[in-house]
This record gives C-alpha cells, structure tokens and sequence, in this order.
C-alpha cells in the first residue's frame, strides 16, 4: 500500500519520524510537504493529501498538525475522506475497527514519538470489521 502523507511546520518533526518508519517498513509514501519548520497554513497541505484521497488517487493518508485538529477539520470536508483524530491507541484501534478511517490524524503537539509509531503501526494493521458499521458510514455518506 502506498501512502501519502502531510504537515503543516507545527506537524512537521513527527512527519519526518513516521516517514523513516514508514520507510524502514518498506512502505512506498508521497511526501506533500510541509519541508520545514518554517511557518505555513495547515488547510494548504490537508487539502493535498485528503483531494488525494477523496479522488481514489490513495488508499491512506496521514495528517499532522500541532494538535490535529485543523487537519481533521479540513480533510473531512473531502468526499468519501474518513479522516479521524488519533492521539492514542484506543482511537487507532477504533477509527479502523469501526470508523474505517482512510487518514490518521495526528496533533505533533501532543503526542509523543514512540506512541506516533505505534499509533500508526496499528492504524495500519487493524481491520475494517464492516455490518453495521458499514451501514452507519453509508448512512454519512448519504
Ligand atoms: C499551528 O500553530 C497550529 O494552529 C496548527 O498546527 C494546528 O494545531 C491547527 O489545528
């Protein structure tokens, strides 16, 4: 599965960190940017990954801000985007389980490094258990 990924500056050190996770997992990823630390708009880069996303061009994105907040506002405004906040594991086990998240939504701000791995590392793992869950996400998107 390739994954394309984002930041905003406040997001940006924890992109990096899960970049080399992701690579070191052999993971083929687009990196949208944010390249810095220097300050920038989080809607610039949200609507670069979930447009991705929405359009089908990607599976699964991820999204990091300063808290992730912003991001999830932004990419959930995107068609067929289920783009949910994660700042620990339950969330991560439950966004996919019952939520079928296709972008995990981080706040760099908040969460620490090695719980960012493991958050993605079950994101990632974790299935869509559908029936009933797969009629209440029909229902959203009606
Ligand atoms: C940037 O300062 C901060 O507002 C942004 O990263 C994010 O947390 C917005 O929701």
């Amino acid at each position: 599965m390739k994954i394309i990924i984002g930041s905003d500056h406040a997001g940006y050190p924890m992109k990096e960190k899960v970049k080399k996770f992701l690579i070191s997992r052999g993971v083929e990823i687009e990196d949208v940017g944010t390249h810095s630390d220097a300050s920038v708009d989080y809607p610039d880069y949200g609507r670069k990954v979930a447009s991705k996303v929405s359009d089908g061009t990607y599976q699964r994105g991820i999204l990091i801000c300063g808290t992730g907040i912003g991001m999830s506002i932004v990419a959930n405004r995107f068609e067929g985007v289920r783009a949910t906040l994660t700042n620990d594991l339950f969330s991560a086990i439950m966004g996919r389980r019952h939520n079928d998240s296709n972008i995990l939504v981080m706040g760099g701000r908040i969460v620490g490094d090695e719980l960012a791995i493991k958050i993605v590392e079950t994101w990632l793992s974790t299935p869509f258990e559908g029936g009933r869950h797969r009629l209440r996400l029909q229902k959203i998107d009606a």
